[in-house]
């Protein structure tokens, strides 16, 4: 950590705090309180996971870094400031929600700012820099990490909003890539500490395909996979605040879908089963992810599944299902 960087961190420490302060006491930040309480967060979810508020103006946190004496283009290069068109430093975050971001150690090197009206970007991070790289940050992974070396599982979700709704229901092995698709650097992280990943993103087509990209990348380190079914255009934490807490718990994360089940059902989508062509071409495709299990006993199971889900001789898949196996070794 060099001398830039430090003062980098020092600052997230404070405005960590400040944000948090003013969240809880600022007569500004009440609306934010209120429209936290109204996605259901609680007080204790709130003090833990240290959420914040970015008042309405241009230039709070630009002075109250100066009077810290911190220079102000190191902290617009840190994100915190933006420099405007007439060379004045104002602040970046303006009337946000604020979730600090830590890394592995515990510090805070970044935010995520969520708007609580309709400002776009809904979703304002801080950029890019030597301390925050996204591509290699799990969210919560420092408080979730005991939890998931303990279970030998993690859970990943697509947001912040959504780790903190599980932790509230009680599923606090769960961190989140924030707003980037999974990456190689997190799917090895990852295999370092567990065996499984449980995917819980978003349950429209966008959370979909990002399950089926990662699943690519979790195989390729070896982990084993299982998916959370959530009803259609749902969100981990919309589901919890509609369902309660229990059934979170007991129909989407303990009753997650097996790697090979979720295939089926998402490859399905892109055929019209009812034409006998496309019914030929999905069983092919499906022989292809059958063909990559580790397990015997799995490659049977599906392909017997598959075998009395079409009518199609056992044999037959069977010899399809041997000749792309010598394929692929
Ligand atoms: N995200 C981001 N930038 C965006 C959109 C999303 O960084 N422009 C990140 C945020 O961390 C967000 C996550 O990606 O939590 C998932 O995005 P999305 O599912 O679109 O968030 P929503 O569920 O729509 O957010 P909310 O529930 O707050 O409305
Ligand atoms: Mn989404
Ligand atoms: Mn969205
Ligand atoms: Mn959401
Ligand atoms: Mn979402």
């Amino acid at each position: 950590v060099n001398n830039e960087e430090q003062a980098i961190l020092d600052a997230y420490q404070w405005l960590v705090k400040l944000y948090h302060h003013l969240l809880r006491h600022s007569k500004d930040g009440k609306k934010a309180l209120e429209y936290l309480y109204s996605r259901g967060f609680s007080d204790e979810a709130i003090d833990q996971f240290q959420i914040g508020y970015s008042p309405t103006s241009r230039d709070f946190i630009a002075q109250f870094l100066e009077k810290k004496g911190f220079h102000k283009q190191v902290m617009a290069n840190a994100g915190l400031l933006t420099v405007g068109n007439d060379g004045n430093y104002f602040d970046r975050f303006q009337a946000r929600v604020i979730f600090p971001i830590r890394n592995h150690l515990g510090k805070t090197i970044g935010f995520v700012g969520r708007t609580i009206s309709d400002q776009e970007p809904k979703y304002l991070n801080s950029p890019e820099s030597s301390l925050f790289k996204k591509s290699k940050l799990l969210y919560n992974f420092d408080l979730a990490r005991s939890e998931i070396r303990k279970k030998g599982e993690v859970i990943l979700f697509e947001g912040s909003a959504d780790v903190i709704a599980a932790h509230q229901a009680g599923v606090t092995n769960g961190v989140a890539s924030l707003g980037t698709s999974l990456t190689e650097s997190h799917a090895s992280l990852l295999r370092r500490y567990v065996d499984t990943v449980l995917l819980c993103y978003d349950g429209d087509n966008a959370g979909q395909n990002a399950t089926y990209k990662a699943i690519q990348l979790l195989k390729k380190v070896g982990c084993t996979i299982k998916v959370a079914a959530l009803p259609h255009n749902y969100d981990p934490d919309q589901f919890i605040q509609e369902y309660g807490s229990d059934k979170f718990r007991a129909q989407v994360i303990e009753t997650a879908d097996t790697e090979m089940v979720f295939l089926m059902k998402y490859l399905k989508k892109n055929f019209n089963l009812k034409l006998e062509g496309d019914r030929l071409q999905y069983v092919e495709r499906v022989i292809g992810e059958i063909a990559q299990l580790e397990s015997s006993i799995e490659r049977d199971h599906y392909l017997r599944e598959l075998a009395e889900e079409f009518n199609i001789a056992y044999d037959a898949l069977s010899q399809e299902l041997k000749s792309r196996m010598r394929n692929i070794k």
